[in-house]
């Protein structure tokens, strides 16, 4: 048995008595927060909480948050945190004027990450994505989800899941796999769609499901990318393996790509930088959860996803980063949370729901991750001494997280 008391919390953030799978729309501005406060957990589980009138004697080990924040840790569902080199050099392209979409049509973007994944051995892939995990464990991240997408042929596709599949066995954190074989049509391919297609329903989804490497599958469904008819075939094939979608669509315009994850079910759909009324009204009428990545709106100079309006039509939105080498190399959840409040108008206790409750439902984790609750895993944030939770967001760009518990351990 091993025990770690956390003492005289200044505030301890989204504590429940009785927990809840979802927050949507005017709920979402609802965090449950207990003033002068403890968390005790045992055994890495969340044993108990609440005043410190209440607050047990002893503990194996005891942490003083006079001043300080607890939350808990940040649900990071979107990422693409393996792959095999930075994309620096597009960058400067597009200070200088190039677009995205201008750098993926010559060959660069996605197909120049795959390029140099290909001749990546697994040892070298895992050894960055390791790496990678590790930055985002520091800065509060407790659950993540890990996408392939940079293989783009069977082997790369399997040789990256499997990357993933030791990121799951050996990360302190939970890691969710979700195969992206349609991130980007090969060159190879361009003159004969239907052969890449083929290849990603007949041979890459057997073998993945084959060897249980994905829990979801994923397409770019986008201008220049994927259609919305290309996006069903592949999410009716991944569904006959049991892989729920989660899907990438409009990022560059208004494609269809929501309204094609949400005919197929959806556990979310992720961007959404381009949304009207059409796109929020198809997701009331669904189950399916907008996950806005921020990080590469502000990356990439493209609008912001209408966070505002989503929240007020009464939607579940999630935050997530996106942590990729092309539209937004960063895996920071905390300065997600201050663009979230700065430029998309969402309150801070709109964010940290999005970043935490919300974005485990979007891993199907939130039984165990997500919020302060007895019985719970304990992953805790512990911040610097600040005022309220609106230091969070307001300190952008600051070293928030002062302290990171994993599974009842300071990391
Ligand atoms: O989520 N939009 C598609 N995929 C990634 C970017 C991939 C890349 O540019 O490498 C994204 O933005
Ligand atoms: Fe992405």
């Amino acid at each position: 048995m091993s025990s770690l008391l956390i003492r005289n919390i200044h505030l301890l953030i989204h504590a429940e008595r009785n927990p809840r799978t979802l927050v949507k729309g005017a709920e979402m501005a609802d965090l449950p927060c207990l003033s002068n406060a403890y968390v005790l957990a045992e055994n890495g589980r969340i044993k108990a909480f609440g005043p410190m009138a209440d607050c047990p004697e002893r503990a194996d080990e005891t942490i003083d948050a006079t001043g300080k924040l607890v939350l808990p840790a940040w649900c990071d569902s979107h990422t693409h945190i393996v792959f095999a080199a930075t994309r620096e050099e597009e960058f400067v392209d597009r200070i200088r004027g190039l677009s995205y979409e201008e750098i993926a049509e010559r060959g660069g973007g996605i197909l120049n990450s795959a390029r140099k994944l290909q001749k990546a051995t697994e040892e070298e892939l895992f050894e960055g994505a390791w790496q990678r995990l590790q930055e985002v464990i520091a800065m509060g991240t407790g659950a993540i989800e890990v996408k392939s997408g940079y293989g783009l042929t069977l082997d790369s596709e399997l040789k990256m899941l499997r990357v993933v599949r030791r990121l799951k066995e050996q990360s302190p954190i939970p890691v969710k796999a979700t195969f992206l074989g349609a991130h980007a049509i090969p060159m190879e391919y361009k003159a004969n769609r239907e052969a890449y297609m083929s290849l990603i329903i007949q041979e890459m989804l057997p073998q993945v499901a084959a060897e249980g490497l994905a829990d979801y599958c994923d397409v770019f469904c986008d201008k220049g990318f994927f259609t919305p008819e290309e996006t069903d075939r592949i999410l009716e094939a991944g569904w006959k393996y049991g892989l729920k979608p989660k899907i990438h669509a409009n990022e560059l315009g208004l494609t269809g790509g929501v309204q094609a994850g949400i005919a197929r079910n959806a556990i979310s759909v992720d961007h959404l930088e381009y949304t009207s009324e059409v796109e929020i009204e198809a997701l009331l009428q669904s189950n399916t959860l907008p996950a806005l990545l921020p990080g590469c709106a502000f990356f990439l100079g493209i609008p912001f996803a209408p966070a505002r309006q989503m929240i007020d039509a009464g939607l579940p939105v999630v935050l997530a980063t996106d942590f990729n080498p092309g539209s937004c190399p960063s895996g920071n959840m905390p300065f997600v949370i201050s663009l979230a409040c700065a430029k998309m108008k969402m309150l801070p206790e709109e964010a940290i729901n999005a970043a935490t409750l919300n974005g485990a439902r979007a891993m199907e984790l939130e039984a165990d991750y997500g919020t302060i609750a007895v019985g719970k895993v304990a992953n805790l944030i512990i911040t610097r001494p600040m005022m309220s939770l609106a230091g969070l967001p307001y300190a952008f760009g600051s070293k928030v997280v002062e302290r990171v518990i994993v599974r009842g351990r300071i990391v």
